[in-house]
């Protein structure tokens, strides 16, 4: 990891801890990365509850409540358990679009006891914003979980 993303991931990891409870530690952390990272207009959680993943602690424009598993990046990267990264969301056959504005996103699943639990959902209104590093991040912070 980079000095400034390996810097953010120590901020995360100070900010969570499992006594304050799992939506405590993702508001902190959506907070802190909505901050801290630039060009990035919503950055938040989505929570597995049976077959939707209902929308958690977030920061950017309000966004769609429920997204079926298997739909949309959030709900694909869910089902296949696998972090996705979308250059450019208009051409990934059902993005939703929550943020206009967004053009390219990544979702990385996090996992307790082996299933998926919640995704953690990055929007840019660049295409092309995330790459291998910013994957290494937000895989980090989605095992503080
Ligand atoms: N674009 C996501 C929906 C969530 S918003 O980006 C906040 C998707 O296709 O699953």
């Amino acid at each position: 990891m980079n000095a400034t993303y390996s810097l953010l991931f120590k901020q995360a990891q100070a900010l969570a801890a499992p006594e304050f409870g799992h939506i405590s530690n993702m508001a902190n952390a959506a907070a802190l990365l909505y901050r801290a990272l630039p060009q990035v207009n919503w950055l938040g959680f989505y929570i597995l509850d049976g077959k939707t993943l209902r929308l958690g602690p977030f920061h950017g424009e309000p966004a769609c409540t429920q997204i079926p598993l298997g739909r949309g990046v959030c709900g694909t990267a869910a089902a296949q358990n696998k972090t996705l990264i979308v250059p450019d969301v208009h051409q990934f056959e059902g993005h939703i679009a929550c943020d206009s504005a967004s053009q390219s996103e990544i979702v990385v699943p996090i996992v307790r006891e082996g299933q998926v639990w919640a995704v953690l959902d990055v929007d840019s209104p660049v295409l092309n914003r995330f790459g291998p590093e910013e994957q290494e991040l937000f895989e980090a912070v989605a095992r503080l979980f």
